[in-house]
C-alpha cells in the first residue's frame, strides 16, 4: 500500500472522530517494525487459547488484560508475564484500554453480548478489533458493527478461523472451480454431545466476579451458578444457542461454499428441547431451512441446511461438526478438523485432502497483516455478520415456529412484528450501549 493510503487507512479522520460518542483519542501510527501494543479483552475459556498462541508471537505485545473475574485476570497476566517476559497492565474496565494511545488493536473474547458494544467502542477509540464468533448478540448489532469499522476506518476481524485455513480454502476453492458443478444446496451440522445445564436458583456472584460488568448494557438479570463461565451461550439475553456457538464455523463455511454473500429470502425451522430437562433456553434440537431467490446465474434459487442434534453419542459423514454440498455433478463431504472428500457420478470417490485442523495462527496473522498493509481480512464483519444472521434468523425461526419472509436489502422480516423485535434488543441504561448512529 502507498505511504499516504497506508497513514490514511491507519489513521482514525477527523470527522470520524467528531462523530464518535468516545472521546478517546486515535491510536498512534501503526508500526513499521517493531511488535503491535495490542489489549486483550476477556482472557476465558476461548480466550487463553488467544492470549497462549499471542504471548509468544514477536509481531505483537500484549501490553493489557482485561477481564471481570479477578482470578482469570491475574492466570491471563501471570501467563504473559511467564511466556513473553513482560508483565501487562490489568483491569476490569475495558475503557482504560481504549484510553491508552498506544494500543493499536484489541482482541474480544468476552461473551457474545459484549461484542458488538466493544467493538464499537474500540472503533470510535481508534482500536483495530479482532472480535469471537458469533460477531454479535442480534442481527442488528452486526449491522451497527460494519458500520462503525467504516465510519472509524478500522479492521474488524471475526474469529471463525476456518475462513484462514489452507485446507478448508482449498475445498472451497475447488467448488468455485466447479469440480461439482453448480452447487444447489448446502447442509451443515452440529452433532457435537453436550450436557444439562441443571436447574439453578438465583444467588449472590462470587466475589472475585464484577457481575454488574459482566452484564454490561445487557438486561440485568440475576446471577445465577449456571450463568458463566460459558454457560452463558445457552441463555437468550447473552448467547445465541449452540446455533450461534459452535453452528455458526460450519453454517459459514457452508455458506461460503454455497457461493451467497446476500441473506436468505426465506427461513423455517423446527426444534426445541427434546433432551435437556434444565435452564437452558435454546433447542437442544433444531432443523433449519433458508431458501435464497433471485440469485445471478443459471440457478437463481439454493437452499442452506442446518442441523442440530447436541446430545447424539456418534457422529454424521465422520464430524460431530461438518458440511456437506451438494452439486449438479457431486457432492463434497468437508470436516474443518481436517479433512474433505469428493464423489463424483455414482458416488466414486474422486479427490481427498487433510490438514491438521483450524489454523488459529493462520487468522491472527491475517488481522495482523490488515493492520499493517491493509490485507483483506479474510473473516471481515461484513462476511461473519452474512452468516452469524443465518444463526439469529434461524433461532427466531425456530422460537416463533412459523416459516418467515426476509428481505435480505432491509435486513427486516416481511409482515412480522413479533419476529421482527427479535432483530434487535432493548439496553439497559449503560455506558457500553450502542447507540443506533455510530
Ligand atoms: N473461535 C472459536 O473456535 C471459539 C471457540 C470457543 C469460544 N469462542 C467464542 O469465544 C467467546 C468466549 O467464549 P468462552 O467459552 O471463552 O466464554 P467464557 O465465559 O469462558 O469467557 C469469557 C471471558 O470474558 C470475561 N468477560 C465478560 N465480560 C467482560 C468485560 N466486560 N470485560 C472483560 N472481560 C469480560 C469473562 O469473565 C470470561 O473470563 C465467545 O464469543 C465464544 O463464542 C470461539
Amino acid at each position: 500500500m502507498a505511504e499516504a493510503n497506508r497513514r490514511g487507512f491507519l489513521q482514525v479522520t477527523g470527522a470520524a472522530l467528531a462523530a464518535g460518542a468516545w472521546a478517546a483519542p486515535a491510536t498512534a501510527n501503526a508500526a513499521e517494525d517493531g511488535p503491535i501494543p495490542i489489549g486483550f479483552i476477556g482472557p476465558g475459556g476461548m480466550g487463553m487459547n488467544h492470549v497462549r498462541l499471542l504471548a509468544q508471537n514477536k509481531e505483537v505485545r500484549i501490553a493489557w488484560v482485561c477481564d471481570v473475574d479477578a482470578n482469570r485476570l491475574k492466570a491471563a497476566a501471570d501467563h504473559v508475564e511467564q511466556a513473553a517476559g513482560t508483565r501487562p497492565q490489568t483491569t476490569g474496565d475495558l475503557r482504560r484500554i481504549l484510553d491508552d494511545r498506544a494500543v493499536q488493536a484489541v482482541w474480544i473474547a468476552t461473551p457474545d453480548h459484549w461484542h458488538a458494544p466493544a467493538t464499537i467502542l474500540a472503533c470510535q477509540a481508534g482500536k483495530h478489533v479482532y472480535v469471537e464468533k458469533p460477531c454479535s448478540h442480534n442481527l442488528r448489532e452486526g449491522r451497527l458493527m460494519i458500520e462503525a469499522g467504516k465510519q472509524h476506518g478500522r479492521v474488524i476481524q471475526v474469529g471463525t478461523q476456518s475462513r484462514s485455513t489452507e485446507g478448508i480454502r482449498k475445498g472451497i476453492a475447488r467448488l468455485r472451480e466447479g469440480v461439482i458443478g453448480e452447487v444447489l444446496v448446502a447442509k451443515a451440522w452440529n452433532s457435537q454431545r453436550r450436557g444439562t445445564i441443571g436447574k439453578q436458583q438465583p444467588s449472590s456472584p462470587p466475589e472475585f466476579l464484577d457481575f454488574d460488568t459482566w452484564l454490561g448494557p445487557a438486561p440485568a438479570v440475576p446471577y445465577r451458578s449456571n450463568l458463566l463461565p460459558g454457560v452463558w451461550r445457552w441463555w437468550h439475553e447473552f448467547g445465541a444457542g449452540d446455533m450461534g456457538n459452535d453452528g455458526v464455523h460450519d453454517i459459514d463455511i457452508a455458506r461460503w461454499g454455497l457461493g451467497v454473500e446476500v441473506h436468505p429470502t426465506r427461513i423455517a425451522a423446527m426444534g426445541g428441547k427434546y433432551v435437556f430437562d434444565d435452564d437452558q433456553q435454546f433447542p437442544d434440537t433444531q432443523t433449519v431451512l433458508f431458501e435464497y431467490q433471485n440469485l445471478p446465474g443459471p440457478h437463481s434459487r439454493k437452499q442452506l441446511i442446518f442441523e442440530q442434534r447436541i446430545w447424539s453419542p456418534y457422529v454424521q459423514e465422520g464430524f460431530e461438526n461438518g458440511c456437506a454440498f451438494y452439486g449438479t455433478d457431486g457432492l463434497m463431504l468437508l470436516g474443518k478438523t481436517g479433512r474433505y472428500q469428493i464423489f463424483g457420478r455414482r458416488n466414486k470417490l474422486i479427490e481427498e485432502a487433510t490438514w491438521g485442523g483450524p489454523d488459529l495462527a493462520a487468522h491472527h496473522r491475517n488481522f495482523l497483516g490488515g493492520i499493517r498493509t491493509g490485507e483483506v481480512q479474510n473473516a471481515d464483519v461484513s462476511i461473519n455478520h452474512v452468516s452469524t444472521a443465518l444463526c439469529h434468523l434461524g433461532n427466531i425461526a425456530t422460537r416463533v415456529g412459523r416459516a418467515l419472509e426476509f428481505d435480505p436489502a432491509k435486513e427486516m422480516f416481511v409482515g412480522d412484528d413479533e419476529a421482527g423485535r427479535m432483530l434487535k434488543r432493548t439496553y439497559r441504561e449503560h455506558w457500553g450501549a450502542p447507540r443506533e448512529s455510530v
